[in-house]
């Protein structure tokens, strides 16, 4: 076994650094830039029942140390995904993890009983915490609706299941404790902070759609404490995600209990970051003189 691989319950990656959705395109946009089969997997822009148009324009902005998003969850829907996306992204020797959105139960067992059946899939990851679309977090601000959905999906198979979950709450532990429960194989923490961005001069916002979510290096602190809080009131794998960009930055996320991290925004600006800090990741564990990567989860030592 390799010194990078990791075990999320049923999910095996070949090394911790995952790419987040909706950052990386279906992958195919970044052929040029990165060698995949350095990736411990893909995660490709959400996936939802019916082709959605996404919200107006303006959809991005950039902020102090980060940007604001509104895309609404454009995409041309779960059939197209299945048929044109999957068959390319199944070939690009690593993990494929399918983030999908869904307004109704219903859909999200039409969505299970399909991924279930489907060859090349390594998991699925539920966006119940996408802060731009009406409804998009009804399901993961509520413990019970988001437990829900994992069951859904556990019971329709055997495909390993992580919740992405919202910051947008008071507290996201009893979220993470109710998907936990419900037998979700990981969390991946955190989704973007609901923020706006305002042209004073115009007295307009500046996004098309009012609000939007903030990701970059501006939410790293606010995404690693919420991995440090879950961590200590669950035992699920966390995946940390939030202004990742550096060795550095991911190795604070393993320490305060994630067992792997997403790179989100920054590929945006360096698209072959992720492959990079893979293999700087293997140089950590012989200068750490580590077995695994994963001795290092979890070991953040607080004394008060
Ligand atoms: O608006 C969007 O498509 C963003 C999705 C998300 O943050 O989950």
């Amino acid at each position: 076994m390799s010194s990078l691989q990791v075990q999320l319950n049923r999910l095996t990656l070949a090394n911790p650094i995952l790419v987040a959705s909706g950052t990386f395109g279906y992958a195919r946009e970044m052929t040029a830039f990165i060698d995949f089969t350095a990736l411990g997997g893909i995660i490709p822009k959400t996936v939802t029942p019916q082709p959605r148009a996404g919200n107006p324009p303006p959809r991005t902005v950039e902020t102090t140390g980060g940007m604001l998003n509104s895309i609404g969850l454009d995409n041309d829907g779960f059939d197209q995904f299945m048929a044109e996306k999957l068959p390319y992204l199944r070939d690009l020797g690593t993990a494929v993890i399918v983030n999908v959105a869904a307004k109704t139960s219903d859909e999200f067992q039409r969505m299970a009983d399909t991924l279930n059946a489907a060859e090349g899939v390594a998991a699925v990851e539920l966006n119940i915490s996408c802060p731009n679309v009406s409804g998009g977090v009804d399901f993961g601000t509520n413990p019970e609706l988001a437990a829900n959905v994992v069951k859904i999906f556990r019971a329709a198979g055997e495909l390993p299941v992580i919740a992405k979950l919202t910051p947008n709450v008071t507290s996201v532990v009893p979220i993470a404790q109710a998907v936990e429960e419900a037998g979700a194989d990981a969390v991946s923490l955190v989704n973007t902070f609901q923020g706006m961005a305002i042209d004073w001069k115009r007295r307009k916002p500046i996004l098309g759609n009012v609000l939007g979510g903030l990701s970059g290096p501006a939410i790293k602190p606010l995404a690693l404490r919420i991995v440090w809080q879950v961590a200590q009131a669950c035992r699920v794998p966390i995946i940390g995600v939030g202004g990742i960009q550096s060795c550095d930055d991911v190795l604070e996320f393993l320490v305060a209990g994630a067992s792997a991290v997403q790179i989100g925004t920054a590929s945006f600006y360096n698209p072959g970051l992720a492959g990079q800090l893979a293999s700087e990741l293997a140089a950590v564990v012989v200068q750490e003189n580590l077995q695994s990567i994963s001795e290092l989860t979890g070991t953040l030592q607080v004394s008060r």
